[in-house]
């Protein structure tokens, strides 16, 4: 949970502090290229030291449990192995809402172009990158420090770049060169990957395969480039606190610093970074889709909190796909429980809502613990 923290002096202003960071234009990683030493306090947070958090009562360092990972080889072909992969996935995403696959369908060679031109933008010259810095998402290309810089009650140690990658890609051009065409290419695989997933998804759940691609969950996709700077002071900030996702299904890729946690049980287990894998989760709009069958099974698809830590070495990469419509006419679409799976006995839990005013409040709110769903409870 993330607490507003504010320092000693009674005199700091903290909307003007806000004010002139953001005037930078320079993001975290500009006061990281300026060598400081101590973090400014509107990026001061209080959280549990994450050691502590990890040793919970009945696991034994040794047996601390882990993130499922599924092997996608061969499971177009071979009907045993597909029902396997699908019980598997089915398990991961009621008991942890976070899988991580493999043998996914993307080269590792485009995994690690994308990787190095989300870097590349981000270490762009200051004065380039600052023409793209900006808070007004109707651009094709925002990049900038927290979406909800004015929102939270604390600021997180990245910087984002990000953009609307489907149903109408941009055109490369108007992209920075140094990861345009990549992101597009990247996009188009991840869509892929994301409409075979959205299948193995919809078979768990008892569904006609089809079922999700053709209400639309993988008709959009957002990217989201990270960029966390290494940490002078990584116990005092976050790189993302704490939230679950404004997807449907998020599809991201991270590098080999580690830092991404997910809450299990009341504590938090790292998500190992495997960079042939990519990590998928299950976003709070989806789970909305189906929170009707906790009612029968007393447990469900979860759009589980997570988080990322900071560190002293760095900078982490990641790169988040939201499989989400944000832009006019898509993002109108209307989600609500699934009526197959919604009977007497099951009512559904959460209201209907459009794509478009759930992450209206969802952006409104910030990253502040309290997960967006909360205010669609019925
Ligand atoms: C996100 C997110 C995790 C990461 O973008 O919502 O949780 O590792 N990212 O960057
Ligand atoms: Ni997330």
């Amino acid at each position: 949970m993330v607490t507003k923290t504010e320092p000693e002096s009674s005199d700091f202003d903290r909307d003007t502090a806000l004010k002139a960071f953001d005037d930078t234009k320079a993001g975290v990683k500009g006061l990281v290229d300026a060598g400081i030493a101590k973090i400014p306090p509107i990026f001061l947070h209080s959280r549990p030291n994450a050691a502590s958090v990890q040793s919970t009562p009945g696991h034994t360092e040794s047996e601390l449990p882990v993130i499922p990972t599924v092997d996608l080889q061969g499971v177009d072909g071979d009907p045993n192995l597909r029902r396997r992969v699908i019980w598997q996935v089915n398990d991961a995403c009621r008991r942890w809402g976070f899988f991580q696959v493999i043998n996914h369908g993307i080269p590792t060679t485009l995994l690690n172009k994308m990787m190095e031109g989300v870097k590349g933008f981000h270490e762009l010259e200051t004065e380039v990158k600052k023409g793209f810095y900006t808070r007004d998402y109707s651009k094709t290309l925002t990049y900038n420090c927290n979406f909800d810089f004015y929102q939270s009650p604390a600021v997180n140690w990245r910087d984002t770049v990000s953009c609307v990658m489907a149903p109408r890609p941009p055109n490369p051009k108007e992209l920075p060169q140094v990861c345009g065409e990549t992101m597009v290419d990247y996009s188009t695989q991840v869509m892929l990957l994301a409409r075979r997933l959205f299948v193995l998804l919809s078979e768990a759940l008892g569904l006609n395969p089809s079922y999700l691609n053709d209400i639309g969950c993988s008709e959009g996709l957002m990217f989201f480039g990270h960029y966390y700077p290494a940490c002078p002071e990584p116990d005092l900030t976050m790189g993302i606190s704490s939230h679950s996702d404004s997807s449907f299904l998020t599809v991201l890729l991270q590098d080999q610093i580690g830092g991404l946690q997910v809450q299990c049980d009341n504590h938090w287990v790292d998500v190992e970074p495997n960079t042939s894998a990519l990590v998928i989760n299950v976003g709070d709009l989806l789970q909305n889709l189906w929170t009707c069958v906790q009612l029968i099974s007393n447990d469900e698809f979860k759009s589980s909190q997570h988080r990322v830590l900071t560190k002293f070495i760095g900078p982490r990469v990641s790169v988040a796909c939201f499989l989400r419509q944000q832009l006019p006419p898509e993002n109108s679409r209307v989600y609500g429980p699934v009526k197959e799976l919604v009977s007497e006995e099951n009512p559904p839990v959460f209201r209907k809502t459009a794509v478009k005013e759930f992450v209206k409040y969802y952006y409104a709110k910030g990253l502040n613990g309290i997960s967006a769903l909360e205010h669609f409870r019925l």
